[in-house]
C-alpha cells in the first residue's frame, strides 16, 4: 500500500477511537504515539518518499500527528469530566476556588487580647466544662440553697433533680464555676483566668442573649488585698481601652466575694461626655469583682487563715461593644458574613 493510502487509513482509525478507562486510554497512546507506534514509523517512511510527493505527503503527515494527539487529548478529557460526575466524594455544596480567607470572629479577637493583657500580668489560663453540676457553679460558690439562680428561669437544666439538687445537671451560668475546679486541685498561689461561654434563661433581644462569654479571674495567695484588686483592673481598663481611660468601683453583692464591687469605665464611645451608650452617665459597667469569701476558699479546701484572693468575672461582648461599638447583641450569634468581614486584625 502507498503511504497516502496508508495515512488516510490511519486517520480513519483515529477518528473512531474509543476509551473505556486509563488503560485503554494508555494503550491507544503507545499504539499510535509512542516513538515506535503507527504515526511515527509513517513518518520514518517519510524518507524513501519521491521528491515531487514530498509536500503533499509532508502535509499529510504532519496533519495526522495532530489529528492523533488531538484525539488522545479529547478521549482524556471527556473520561476526567465523566469521572468527575460519578464520583461519590465530590462535594456539589462546597465553597468554590479560590477559597476566600476568613476573619478572626469578634468576640474571639477581643477574647484574645484580654488574655494577651492578663498573661502579660502573670496570670496563667484555666478551663472548666459548659456542662456543669450544681457543685461547682452554685454550692462552692456560696449560692443558698434557696437562692433565684438556682431557678429554672434564670438557669437551663439538663438534668433537674427537685429533691436533690447535688445532682442537678446545668448549663454554667457563670464562669466562676471554675474558680471552685482550679482551688480543688491546687494550691496557692493561684492566678488565673479562663474565658469561656456562659448560659442564661433569657429573652434574646438586642441587649440580652441566652448565652455570652466571660473571662473569670482569680488570684489567691497570701496578703492578696483589695488594692492589688484595684491596681490590676486599672491595669486592664487602660491596655484595652487607653491610657486615659478612668475607672469606679461601686459596691455590690455576689454571693462568693466579700466586699463584691462591680466596676465600670469611663465611656470609651463619648469620652466620659454622655452619650446614648452610657446613658448620658459617662461610665459604662464592665464587670464583676470582689475578695473571694473566706466561705468559698474553705468550700474549695483552700486555708482562709493563711490565705485571702480576689476574683472577677467580666463579659466579652460588653467589652466588644464598647471597642467596636456593636450595639445588637445578636449579631454575634447570627453568622452575616457581612458584619464578620468588618473585623480585621493581626491577631
Ligand atoms: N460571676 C459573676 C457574674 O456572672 C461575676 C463575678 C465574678 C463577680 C467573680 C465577682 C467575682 O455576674
Amino acid at each position: 500500500m502507498q503511504l497516502k493510502e496508508q495515512i488516510q487509513e490511519v486517520l480513519a482509525q483515529i477518528n473512531d477511537l474509543k476509551a473505556q478507562n486509563e488503560k485503554e486510554l494508555e494503550d491507544l497512546r503507545i499504539k499510535y504515539l509512542s516513538k515506535k507506534g503507527i504515526v511515527v514509523s509513517l513518518m520514518n517512511e517519510f524518507r524513501n518518499v519521491s521528491a515531487d510527493q514530498k509536500r503533499e505527503l509532508g502535509i499529510a503527515l504532519n496533519k495526522l500527528k495532530t489529528e492523533a494527539q488531538n484525539k488522545i487529548n479529547q478521549l482524556r478529557e471527556s473520561m476526567q469530566n465523566s469521572n468527575i460526575s460519578v464520583d461519590a466524594d465530590l462535594d456539589l455544596t462546597r465553597t468554590a476556588y479560590p477559597i476566600p480567607l476568613g476573619t478572626r470572629h469578634p468576640i474571639s479577637l477581643v477574647r484574645n487580647e484580654i488574655i494577651d493583657i492578663f498573661t502579660r500580668l502573670g496570670f496563667s489560663l484555666a478551663d472548666g466544662p459548659e456542662v456543669e453540676d450544681d457543685l461547682h457553679v452554685f454550692t462552692k460558690m456560696n449560692f443558698a440553697a434557696d437562692h433565684p439562680a438556682r431557678d429554672m428561669q434564670d438557669t437551663f437544666f439538663i438534668e433537674n433533680s427537685p429533691n436533690d439538687i447535688a445532682k442537678n445537671v446545668i448549663l454554667r451560668s457563670h464562669t466562676s464555676s471554675v474558680q471552685a475546679r482550679v482551688m480543688e486541685h491546687q494550691q496557692p498561689p493561684i492566678r488565673v483566668i479562663c474565658p469561656g461561654r456562659v448560659y442564661r434563661n433569657e429573652t434574646i433581644t438586642a441587649r440580652a442573649h441566652c448565652f455570652f462569654h466571660q473571662v473569670e479571674g482569680l488570684y489567691v495567695d497570701k496578703n492578696v488585698s483589695f488594692a492589688d484588686l484595684k491596681q490590676v483592673l486599672l491595669l486592664f481598663a487602660q491596655e484595652m481601652f487607653g491610657k486615659d481611660t478612668k475607672i469606679r468601683l461601686r459596691p455590690s453583692y455576689f454571693p462568693f466575694t466579700e466586699p463584691s464591687a462591680e466596676m465600670d469605665i469611663s465611656c470609651h464611645i463619648c469620652g466620659g461626655k454622655g452619650c446614648s451608650f452610657c446613658k448620658n452617665t459617662g461610665w459604662v459597667e464592665i464587670l464583676g469583682c470582689g475578695m473571694v469569701d473566706p466561705g468559698v476558699l474553705e468550700l474549695c479546701g483552700i486555708d482562709s487563715k493563711k490565705y485571702s484572693g480576689y476574683a472577677f468575672g467580666l463579659g466579652i461582648e460588653r467589652i466588644t461593644n464598647l471597642k467596636y461599638m456593636v450595639k445588637d447583641l445578636r449579631l454575634f450569634s447570627e453568622n452575616d458574613e457581612r458584619f464578620l468581614d468588618e473585623f480585621v486584625s493581626a491577631n
